[in-house]
């Protein structure tokens, strides 16, 4: 097993207080509570308020991480923010957030990787300390699909949620904590089963789109669901096998929250118990790349992930793309 590079110091998250639960969809789609739990595992999702912009919730979860690490936010020198709502095209939503923390010896940028964007985002991370570019990396998941989600649309509107969640990492040093395996996939061809058709370059803003609603995102959930079934039970073998580790050594697994269905499916696949396997998918909808982040900083709180706790993160999302870190915390 390869000695750690880099490893995750503390946790930290944010998820707005409005709360729509599936009552509230009841009243504006043709659906019910029962569908959306039978269907997906979801009872209520965190719907964030005008002024919680991206930037406001990222900054919010890294405040917590930096004051329980006990670094300033100048001690910072990169943020990497993976998301799929920007707050606004350009510049990247990290630059906003850097601003909005006061980090501003950090180098910051967004990750476009979807509902993978913390984990596309961690391994960019454990590159830049890698490469010594960076000590202080604040890594974050964030999204605010509720503005990106469209409430005419049952298939999709239903499943989203707002939220961000961040850790910090830094070099491992020489203990044995830190990132141990890495496994990032992605196949465009398949880009179209789950995108927003227009708002960027190739279609910029016009009546069209409006009339349209090309702005929002669409999804072919069932093709999305066999897909991410397979990808996410692949991406748990890859990051064991790298690492040499089997699945029931695992201590707490925590899948990205799309739909509860697809996270049994993943931990059988993976040899990993229900019992190990964190789940809040009912609380919070799919929150796209901040599910993970979100997960991570209540199973650290709850004191489910101990030092020396084996923890194995996986997703799935847009793009396709797909990813797997297994970690030593
Ligand atoms: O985060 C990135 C990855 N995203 C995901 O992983 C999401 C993956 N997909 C899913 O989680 C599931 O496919 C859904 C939860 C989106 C849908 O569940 P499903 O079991 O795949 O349902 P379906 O799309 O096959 O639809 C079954 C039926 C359809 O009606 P017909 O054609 O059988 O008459 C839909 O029109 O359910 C209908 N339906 C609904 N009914 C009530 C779809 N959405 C709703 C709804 N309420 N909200």
């Amino acid at each position: 097993m390869k000695r750690p590079i880099a490893q995750l110091v503390g946790t930290g998250r944010y998820t707005p207080e409005k709360i729509f639960d599936n009552a509230y969809f009841e009243t504006i789609l043709d659906t019910s509570d029962e569908w959306i739990r039978e269907r997906s595992g979801i009872r209520e999702r965190r719907i964030a308020e005008e002024h919680e912009t991206l930037a406001y919730m990222g900054a919010a979860a890294c405040r917590q991480v930096l004051d329980e690490a006990g670094l300033t936010p100048l001690d910072v020198d990169g943020i990497v923010l993976g998301t799929a709502s920007p707050d606004r095209l350009l510049p990247s939503t990290a630059c906003d957030l850097q601003a909005e923390l006061g980090a501003h010896n950090a180098a910051a940028f967004d990750v476009a990787a979807a509902c993978s964007g913390f984990l596309y985002s961690l391994s960019v991370a454990e590159g830049m300390i890698a490469s010594g570019t960076a000590e202080n990396v604040l890594v974050v998941g964030g999204d605010r699909l509720s503005k990106i989600a469209d409430y005419t649309d049952r298939t999709t509107a239903v499943l989203f949620g707002d939220g961000a969640g961040a850790t910090l990492v830094q070099p491992a040093g020489n203990g044995k904590r830190g990132i141990l395996s890495t496994y990032l996939k992605t196949d465009g061809r398949l880009a179209e089963l789950l995108y927003r058709p227009g708002g960027g370059a190739n279609h910029p803003p016009d009546e069209q789109m409006l009339q349209d609603r090309t702005y929002f995102i669409r999804m072919a959930g069932r093709e999305v669901f066999k897909n991410a079934v397979r990808s996410m039970a692949d991406a748990c073998d890859r990051a064991l096998e790298k690492a040499g580790v089997h699945g029931d050594e695992v201590d707490v697994l925590i899948p990205h929250q799309a739909n509860i269905r697809i996270i049994e499916a993943t931990a059988k696949h993976a040899h990993v118990p229900m019992d190990k396997v964190y789940v809040n998918v009912d609380r919070y909808g799919n929150t796209s790349a901040a599910s993970i982040p979100i997960a991570l900083d209540e199973c650290v709180r709850e004191g489910r992930i101990k030092e020396g706790s084996l923890v194995l993160f996986v997703a799935f999302g847009g793009g396709f793309t797909w990813a797997s870190v297994l970690v030593r915390w």
